[in-house]
Parts: C-alpha cells; structure tokens; sequence
C-alpha cells in the first residue's frame, strides 16, 4: 500500500505547527543570505503543502508530491499554489525555478541511491542559473535511536494514532495504526513510513557529481554536522557546467 495514503488524513494534526515554523525561519534565512532576488518556489514531495502556504504569500510556489492523498488536502488548504502529482525521482516540468525545496526528510523516503543521485541531477535540470536547492535529511544518529522499538499513541478529534518506531536492517520505519471515529464504533486503517539513509560525504559527493556547489550545512542545532547530528540541512547552488 502507498505510503501517507491513510496518514494524509491526519498529517497536519500530528506534526503540529511548530516544526514547521523553525523549517519556514530556515529556508527563509537560506534565501535571504544567498539569492535575494529568488522569485519561484517548487518543493518537492510537499506533502499537505505546510511549508509551501506561507511561502505563497511572496513567491510564486509550485509543490509536488507522489501522493494524490497528501494532494488533495494542500490543494484544499492552498488556493494560491499550483500542486503537481510526480515522482521527484522522475519529474520534468519544462520549467525552471529560482529555489527547490525537499524539507522533512522527504529525500530519505527514496531507499536507493541511485534514487537520491537522479533526484539531485533532476533537481539541477530544473533549477535556474545560480539557483539554491534547500533540502534536510535524517542521518545515522537519528537511525541509530530506532533501534529500540519505541510505541506511542495521540488522541486526535475523531481519531487515535497507535505509532512505533523501529529499524529493519539499515530502515528506518514508522508504523501508524489509525482507529476513526464512525458514530459509536472505530475504523482500523495502517499506514507505513520506510526511510534509509546515507552518509553525509556521499551526500556531498552526489550533489558535486550533479553540478552543485555546496554552501552551507548545518544540524538541528544550527551546528556544523557532526556524530551527534540527527537532521542535516543542506543549502546548494547550481553552478553552470562550463
Ligand atoms: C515527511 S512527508 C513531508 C511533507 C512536507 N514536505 C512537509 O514538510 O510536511 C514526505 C512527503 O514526500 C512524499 N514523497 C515520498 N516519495 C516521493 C517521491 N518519490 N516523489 C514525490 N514525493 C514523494 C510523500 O508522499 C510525502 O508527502
């Protein structure tokens, strides 16, 4: 079953809005110390659009995602975005952006690396002249902590979410059971999250192979990446290929 197929339903409930405030300060500070004059937004794998609504208020922004679920709910929420259904691994727009999005680990739903390798170069092809590519990804440490199954539930309006937390040889998994509220009885939905993840030189590589330049990186605490790092955030540039 595709992944966020049941979870769509409660995705903006259980992340909150916090993250998203602290992803929304960031990308904004990328934006603002290396290319001022961005215009055009596209994010890819948007999900509900959550990060794309209040980008929309100065840029023109564009989100794609694989799911038509986690779609439908932006385009319901976002009547200033233009939401496309595409593979990011895969996508071609025939148009260019000043900035492209890939927030909240999306990258790391993309289990090869040869898929993480066509995603960049794609992103590239997509991306105008001296255009940034923003992106975050779960590492290892953060990996490392689900080796422990962790169980937790959220009571939401009409609905309770059982989650676990657990790895799989070197995957990272998120396991949600959904029990909806109908009249007096509930309805048992599941939904599954798979990530992998890469080491950060790879990471490096596969972006400099792709034709970017690497500007900056740091972690969830605004530190250079180091063992201790459980996201990183990566800002590129495309640089002409001469
Ligand atoms: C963790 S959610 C993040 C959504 C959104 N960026 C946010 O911050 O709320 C990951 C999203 O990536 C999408 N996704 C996963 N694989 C994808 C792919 N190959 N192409 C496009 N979207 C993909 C999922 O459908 C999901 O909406």
């Amino acid at each position: 079953m595709a992944a966020y197929k049941e979870l769509a339903s409660v995705y903006d409930e259980l992340m909150g809005e916090e993250i998203y405030a602290k992803f929304n300060k960031i990308i904004t500070s990328m934006i603002n110390k290396y290319d001022r004059t961005a215009k055009s937004v596209l994010e890819l794998g948007c999900g509900t659009g959550n990060i794309l609504i209040p980008l929309s208020k100065k840029f023109e922004t564009t989100g794609l995602d694989i799911s038509k679920e986690m779609l439908a709910i932006a385009r319901k929420k976002d009547k200033k975005s233009k939401y496309i259904q595409a593979d990011m691994t895969s996508f071609r727009l025939n148009k260019k952006f000043d900035v492209i999005l890939c927030m909240y680990d999306t990258i790391n739903h993309l289990k090869v690396f040869d898929d993480w390798q066509k995603t960049f170069k794609n992103t590239y092809n997509h991306l105008s002249e001296k255009g940034l590519f923003i992106f975050d990804f779960n590492t290892q440490a953060k990996f490392d902590s689900f080796k422990e199954p962790k169980r937790s539930w959220s009571k939401l309006m009409d609905t309770i979410v059982l989650s676990q937390t657990s790895s799989r040889n070197d995957l990272a998994l998120w396991d949600d059971i959904i029990l909806k509220k109908k009249g007096n009885m509930y309805k048992m939905f599941s939904d599954q999250v798979v990530e992998k993840t890469f080491p950060l030189k790879k990471v490096e590589a596969a972006l400099i192979s792709a034709g970017f330049k690497v500007k900056q990186i740091f972690d969830e605490n605004g530190k250079g990446p180091n063992k201790d790092s459980r996201r990183l955030f990566v800002t590129c540039m495309k640089e002409l290929i001469k």
